[in-house]
């Protein structure tokens, strides 16, 4: 039994912040930022637009793109920090919208990884048969933890979401079957002060905003991930070269660049959204997917290897045959 992405939605807020524009209201430079991390511009959550309105219309699109009704959405897996409210959980507060329903729903809170865990953690429910169409998020509004005054981490962040439905299916039991071939999560409680929110419930005098030691975050990204990729890789019998689409967590371009080389695929091959959505934390990778599903550029039967890292630490992978 595999579970395979019968469908790919996404959402962009509206507004659309340049690197210019932040020129005018802080201390930096569109070449700073250009340079050191690939970003261009980011979409920014219009006041009051929260991340179950952004996952609500990528959620719809992914549902429509499968060919499936609400009715048919038997479990709900949201990966996001930035809820609506500390509960109800951002999955419950969409299956309402939605009207499916009836399904267990729940959050899933690693930060940028969380889409690549939501998405682990639905495909073992469809591969234990509890569930057979899953939809799974990744949303945020990463806007409303920034700290302006630090120019450090408020240049890198944007708004988003996106979505897959998940449909049970079976296989040969062969490499060429399509569906999840495999996941791997880590995580590494010790990091957690390297990249965190400063606040919580109760801290009333903590607003709660993101904190990043930027050089420690990007010093284990690149080995952590060139990790988690040979032991995708590994899983499979495969070698560097035989997958045909990397969409990795869209962070910084220099990761994103050193994860190619080290698959061994040519740039047009790595799928980047980061210019254009900066880091939308766990929307990042289902909307690279989307994008990329949408446009043409990946098609049914290809091998597409996904990757995150997010505060906790926390990363991991997935290997999807189209
Ligand atoms: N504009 C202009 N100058 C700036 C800015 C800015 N926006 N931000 C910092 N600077 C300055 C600093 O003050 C410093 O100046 P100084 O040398 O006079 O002290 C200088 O630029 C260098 O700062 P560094 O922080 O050392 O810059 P670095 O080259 O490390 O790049 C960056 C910073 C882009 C954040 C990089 O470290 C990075 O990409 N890290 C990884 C981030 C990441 O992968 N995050 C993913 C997880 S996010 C999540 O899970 C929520």
């Amino acid at each position: 039994m595999y579970s395979r992405i019968a469908g790919t939605g996404s959402y962009l807020p509206e507004k659309v912040v340049t690197n210019f524009d932040l020129e005018k209201v802080m201390d930096t430079t569109d070449e700073w930022i250009r340079t050191r991390t690939g970003i261009e511009r980011r979409h920014i959550a219009a006041d009051g637009q929260t991340t179950v309105d952004l996952a609500e219309v990528a959620a719809r699109r992914a549902i429509e793109a499968a060919g499936v009704t609400p009715a048919e959405i038997d479990f709900i897996v949201f990966g996001t920090t930035t809820p609506d409210l500390v509960f109800p959980n951002c999955g419950t507060l969409l299956q309402a919208r939605l009207g499916a329903r009836g399904c267990p729903a729940f959050s899933v809170e690693t930060a940028c990884s969380g889409f690549i865990y939501a998405l682990s953690i639905a495909d073992g429910l469809v591969c234990r048969g509890q569930a057979r169409g899953v939809l799974v998020i990744g949303s945020e509004v990463y806007s409303r933890i920034m700290n302006r005054l630090d120019r450090g981490t408020c240049v890198l962040f944007g708004d988003g979401a996106g979505a897959v439905f998940l449909r049970a299916g079976e296989g040969e039991g062969t490499g060429a079957d399509r569906g999840i071939l495999s996941t791997h999560l880590h995580a590494q409680g010790g990091l957690g002060d390297i990249l965190y929110v400063d606040g919580a419930v109760g801290q009333a005098d903590r607003p709660g905003h993101l904190v990043m030691n930027g050089r420690e975050v990007f010093r284990h990204a690149v080995t952590k991930l060139a990790e988690v990729v040979d032991e995708a890789l590994a899983a499979n019998g495969l070698v560097h070269g035989d997958v045909d689409w990397l969409v990795p967590h869209q962070a910084n371009r220099r990761i994103i660049d050193a994860m190619g080389r080290k698959l061994g695929l040519p740039p047009e091959r790595v799928v980047v959204t980061v210019d254009r959505h900066a880091n939308t934390s766990a929307a990042s990778v289902p909307l690279a997917l989307e994008e990329a599903s949408r446009d043409g550029r990946i098609r049914r039967g290809d091998l597409v290897l996904m990757e995150a890292l997010g505060g906790g630490l926390t990363w991991g992978s997935a290997l999807v045959r189209m």
